[in-house]
């Protein structure tokens, strides 16, 4: 059977991860962040000074241990015991995780972690991220593609990260976002593209419960 999984992909700073966790209180499922997975590991490698390719990176994750955590509704990430989920979020993780995530090993360590944590919750994930419709459930019954303009998306991950408004700012914060949609869509392994039964939702104009509603309507005709 295939588990009840609400799958939501896009780009860096589409609103992934807020959408999801409102998404998941509202249903009562349990929201599962695969980036922050993504950044975990990454987080062990650049404090372990481990050479970056994939079976020694999959081999520090298993023995540290990285993993995703139950905590409530949510899913915590922790590095050997200790919670990590501010910690995942420096900047010195933003410019490493890319690389990281493209070695086709870690994604399937990953990918394996993911399905192993969608079992955990007994209602079911909310679970965001790059391939999560295309390739970590493929049958997940709600499948929906976030987009924003690349302006409208530097806007919100500045306010996100609470760094300035200033148009330098936020100039920067765009091409550190360009840089990695360009990594994660030009890689080979699961590059960044909606699943062909996805809903696409341009999210520019829209306001963040408006958004959040129209995914919530999805999932309770999918589930009814
Ligand atoms: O969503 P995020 O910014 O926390 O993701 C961090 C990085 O992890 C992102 O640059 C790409 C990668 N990632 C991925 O390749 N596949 C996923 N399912 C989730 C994240």
């Amino acid at each position: 059977m295939s588990p009840r999984v609400i799958a939501i992909d896009g780009p860096a700073g589409s609103g992934k991860s807020t959408t999801a966790r409102a998404v998941a209180e509202r249903l009562g499922l349990a929201h599962l962040d695969s980036g922050a997975l993504y950044r975990a590991v990454t987080l062990g490698v650049l404090d372990a000074g481990t050479p970056e390719s994939g079976d020694p990176i999959v081999g520090l994750a298993r023995s540290l241990p990285v993993r995703l955590s139950l905590v409530g509704e949510s899913f915590r990430p922790e590095v050997a015991g200790v919670d990590v989920s501010q910690a995942v979020r420096e900047p010195r993780v933003n410019a490493k995780v890319s690389a990281i995530a493209a070695l086709p090993a870690v994604r399937d360590w990953v990918n394996d972690e993911l399905r192993a944590a969608a079992d955990l919750h007994p209602r079911g994930v909310v679970a965001d991220g790059r391939d999560i419709g295309t390739v970590v459930f493929p049958d997940a019954p709600v499948k929906v593609f976030l987009t924003a303009s690349p302006q409208e998306r530097a806007k919100r991950r500045s306010l996100q990260a609470g760094s300035g408004s200033a148009a330098d700012d936020l100039l920067r914060v765009q091409s550190d976002l360009a840089r990695r949609d360009a990594a994660d869509s030009g890689r080979k392994v699961a590059p960044l593209v909606p699943a062909a039964d996805a809903v696409v939702l341009d999210t520019t104009k829209m306001g963040f419960e408006e958004q959040v509603g129209v995914i919530v309507k999805l999932a309770r005709n999918a589930f009814a």
